[in-house]
């Protein structure tokens, strides 16, 4: 397995072993755990070639975010790769990416970003990390025009990121088929990320209320509400249901909970097809987010 830090070193690579392989990317801010490795698998049954990105992109933190907190374990991560057969590693500085711009907000240097839809960055996580998914769409553009690969595996962990990936590479005509994968989760049921690190193991275990609420609501979806129409469920009466197994967790604090459509991310009074149910929560210091897909069939 090979590991870029640059630019060049990456393209130089994928020039001398490309001619013709699927290329399949994994774009990923490290401290790697089974989630990651989820896509990562994956990847390497649909690909010739599998590179895993590891960068924490300052551009998608806000400066009251915990981007110097951030885990980093390239070492740990480089191991992990290896094992499941990674192909290359590209983790790249921020300087290497976009020079000093995003390192300093204060610099004045300017560069070209990629701004997704208002509606769908502005909504869930949007409305408290404003900036947050221009962030990302910019390091997203960034990582598949320096790759150009067949296939990007994305998890549907984070369920507005992959709607907001999946309508950027839509719009910019990228020439790429996103992958979303299924949410990977501990036994608790807690689904699988970089920030449970944060958490004591007792805060895991009490975490693990999040996973249930979500399975009350689909239990509530599935009884169905009759109304005039049909077989219709009104997400007041899921979001209640979320609401009232969370507010016996007293050390919890619920940012959010809400329905919408899975892919335009629009709030649905009613799921007809597909809803998303999506919750934000703080723990402590530490913000978890976890969601359900609720499909009428
Ligand atoms: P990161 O949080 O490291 O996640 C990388 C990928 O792993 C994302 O597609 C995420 O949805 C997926 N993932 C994380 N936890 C998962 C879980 N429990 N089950 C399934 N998939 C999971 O998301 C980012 O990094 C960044 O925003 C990035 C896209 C790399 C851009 O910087």
């Amino acid at each position: 397995m090979r590991l870029f830090t640059t630019i060049a070193g990456l393209r130089c690579y994928l020039e001398r072993h490309r001619s013709g392989k699927d290329v399949g990317l994994v774009p990923t801010m490290g401290a790697l755990h089974p989630g990651h490795l989820s896509l990562i698998e994956r990847a390497r049954q649909e690909n010739a070639i599998v590179i895993v990105s590891i960068f924490v992109n300052p551009l998608q933190f806000a400066p009251t975010e915990d981007f110097q907190r951030y885990p980093r374990q390239l070492e740990e991560d480089r191991k992990l790769c290896e094992e499941v057969g990674v192909d290359a590693i590209f983790a790249p500085t921020a300087i290497e990416l976009y020079g000093k711009s995003p390192l300093n907000s204060d610099s004045g240097i300017q560069f070209t970003q990629v701004v997704p839809p208002g509606a769908m960055t502005s909504v869930l996580c949007g409305a408290s990390r404003p900036g947050h998914f221009q962030g990302v769409a910019t390091i997203v553009t960034k990582l598949l025009n320096l790759v150009q690969p067949e296939r990007a595996y994305f998890g549907q962990k984070d369920a507005q990121q992959l709607a907001i990936i999946r309508r950027l590479v839509d719009d910019l005509n990228l020439p790429v088929t996103i992958v979303p994968c299924p949410i990977v989760r501990l036994e608790s049921g807690l689904a699988w990320s970089s920030r449970n690190k944060y958490l004591t193991e007792v805060q895991k275990d009490r975490a693990s209320i999040i996973y249930s609420a979500l399975k009350e609501a689909q239990k509530v979806f599935q009884a169905g509400n009759r109304d005039a129409v049909g077989w219709r469920c009104h997400s007041t009466v899921i979001i209640e249901a979320v609401k009232s197994k969370l507010i016996k967790a007293s050390d919890i604090e619920v940012e959010y909970i809400e329905l919408v459509h899975p892919t335009t991310l629009a709030p649905l009074e009613q799921v007809e097809q597909d809803g998303l149910l999506a919750i934000a929560v703080r723990f402590g210091t530490t913000r978890l987010i976890d969601n359900m897909v609720l499909q009428n069939r």
